[in-house]
């Protein structure tokens, strides 16, 4: 049988599959918690409440085998070209020096030179700093946004402000109580062209001038894997942190684009990091598929998409300092797998990546749970929550917390009859949960890797790449077009409309 004829018979064994209901499946299963719940890296993951039954787990591993996601993995870890279409490597995984020799010692390097600038700050060679204003846009900024948000809540070192949108109220947001005096620009960029933060970093730069800083420049650290663009602008080398290009911006907190989480909470913090996410790569690495964290949540994933024809599903984190993981794995999981194509280019005919969504638990259950209990979509639910938070102002607080997240999982599995259809809850509803110990920088290292290998594993058994993202392209293409008056002539009538209504 051919690579694609075996690829094909693995899938449509899949499809075939009716399973029974997942409260069934507790029945028939007396060690389903042993299949389905994995503890890795400090982190219980919980597929129990899910339909991956026994023989649909072995046919999702005979998928594994058909698209050869072992040998992928190898590939990812030994700095092979996993990213056709650029044709590079994927070395995050060696930014926490888990991936070939040659790349850890340059990502280790890297980081040696990224301490280097943050002993100099910290040591006051940039004058007294207490702020950071770090201007990026998406990759380049969501990861330290959500860091600095989960981790620095007893306090940072330094006060982090985040501004990414092309919009001058977010700003005006970023900068109240900032003295321009004691302010370091962190501007981040991959490519050092994206708009957005060219402009936004003009925009700083006019701020400290008007606040009569004499060389604004001097007070900018750039990040970026393109320097001879932040040169041309008009940053000194001596300022100017570069990464691997091979370092995706949708994983390149793990680069010296981690500056503004160690200059925020410290070396030691940062470095915590990069451990937990070590660990969730020798997870990944090394524990049998039947075992994988990653793996079996990326089973589910595809079960969920290909055979019920799930088109979304949902991330609650029950608790306030995850409130930004939503958005960064929004990036990371749609960035990544919204997809129409395989790596060889091929128009791919089965869904790819189910749009993410969600928010925070428990508000979230008095806003959208109706429709996850009682609509008409599958929504395949997750509950991120952690077990102990000593800084939790009222420990019965924490306690309803927890309560609350285990609730819903067990009521979307089981339901409720009623004899009036209004109340009654059909159940069967699927739903995992990620149990955090505590969370801290380790275990948020961690976390965060596990979702990075489970979107891998999803690409992989579909076949896709999932490093690259000319999606985006097109529309900031049209965007510059839409500002020449000779361009515009080419728009619909619509767009034109609406130019002119907007008086552009
Ligand atoms: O437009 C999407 C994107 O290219 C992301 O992939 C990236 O994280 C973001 O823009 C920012 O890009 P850069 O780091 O090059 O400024």
């Amino acid at each position: 049988m051919s690579d694609s004829d075996s690829l094909a018979a693995a899938w449509s064994q899949i499809e075939e599959f009716e399973v029974p209901p997942i409260e069934a499946l507790f029945a028939a299963e007396p060690d389903r918690l042993d299949r389905l719940v994995t503890d890795a890296a400090g982190i219980r993951f919980d597929w129990s409440k899910t339909h991956l039954e026994r023989d649909l787990l072995d046919a999702f591993e005979a998928l594994a085998s058909a698209a050869d996601l072992e040998g992928k993995r190898r590939a990812l870890f030994a700095g092979e070209v996993v990213n056709p279409s650029e044709g590079r490597a994927a070395t995050h995984v060696a930014e926490r020096g888990e991936g070939a020799g040659e790349d850890n010692r340059i990502a280790a390097m890297l980081r040696q030179r990224m301490r280097s600038l943050v002993d100099a700050i910290e040591a006051e060679a940039f004058g007294e700093v207490d702020a950071i204003l770090h201007i990026g846009i998406g990759g380049s900024a969501l990861g330290p946004a959500l860091a600095v948000d989960a981790l620095g809540r007893g306090g940072t070192k330094l006060e982090l402000r985040t501004l990414a949108n092309i919009d001058g109220e977010a700003m005006d947001e970023a900068l109240i109580g900032l003295d321009p005096g004691t302010t370091l620009v962190v501007a981040v960029s991959k490519s050092f062209t994206t708009t957005e933060t060219l402009a936004n970093l003009e925009s700083a730069l006019e701020w400290l001038e008007g606040a009569g800083i004499e060389d604004p420049a001097a007070q900018v650290v750039a990040v970026t894997a393109n320097p001879d663009k932040a040169i041309a602008f008009g940053i000194d080398e001596t300022r100017i942190l570069p990464f691997a290009d091979s370092v995706g911006g949708r994983y390149s907190l793990w680069s010296s684009v981690g500056v503004s989480i160690a200059l925020a909470l410290g070396w030691d913090a940062y470095e915590a990091m990069l451990e937990g996410a070590a660990a969730m790569d020798r997870h990944f690495k090394l524990a049998p598929l039947a075992g994988n964290a990653p793996v079996i949540a990326a089973f589910s994933d595809l079960y969920y998409t290909q055979n019920r024809h799930a088109e979304t599903r949902a991330v609650f984190a029950y608790d306030e300092r995850l409130r930004l993981l939503v958005p960064y794995l929004q990036q990371l999981v749609m960035e990544s797998n919204g997809k129409g194509v395989t790596a060889n280019g091929e128009h791919l005919d089965r869904p790819t990546s189910a749009i993410l969504w969600g928010g925070v638990g428990t508000d979230a259950q008095h806003a959208v749970f109706q429709l996850l209990h009682q609509g008409s979509h599958l929504v395949p639910v997750e509950f991120v929550a952690v077990i102990e938070n000593e800084d939790s102002q009222d420990p019965r607080q924490h306690r309803q917390l927890l309560l609350n997240a285990f609730a819903q999982g067990a009521a979307l599995m089981t339901g409720r009859d009623h004899d009036d259809p209004a109340r009654a809850y059909p159940g069967d509803r699927p739903s995992a949960t990620i149990l955090l110990e505590r969370l801290d920088a380790h275990s948020l290292g961690a976390l965060i890797a596990f979702y990075e290998h489970r979107t891998f594993v999803e690409a992989a058994l579909l076949g896709i790449n999932p490093f690259d993202q000319f999606g985006v392209e097109l529309g900031k293409e049209m965007a510059r077009a839409i500002d020449d008056p000779e361009a515009r002539e080419g728009f619909d009538t619509s767009t034109r409309a609406l130019m002119e209504k907007a008086g552009l």
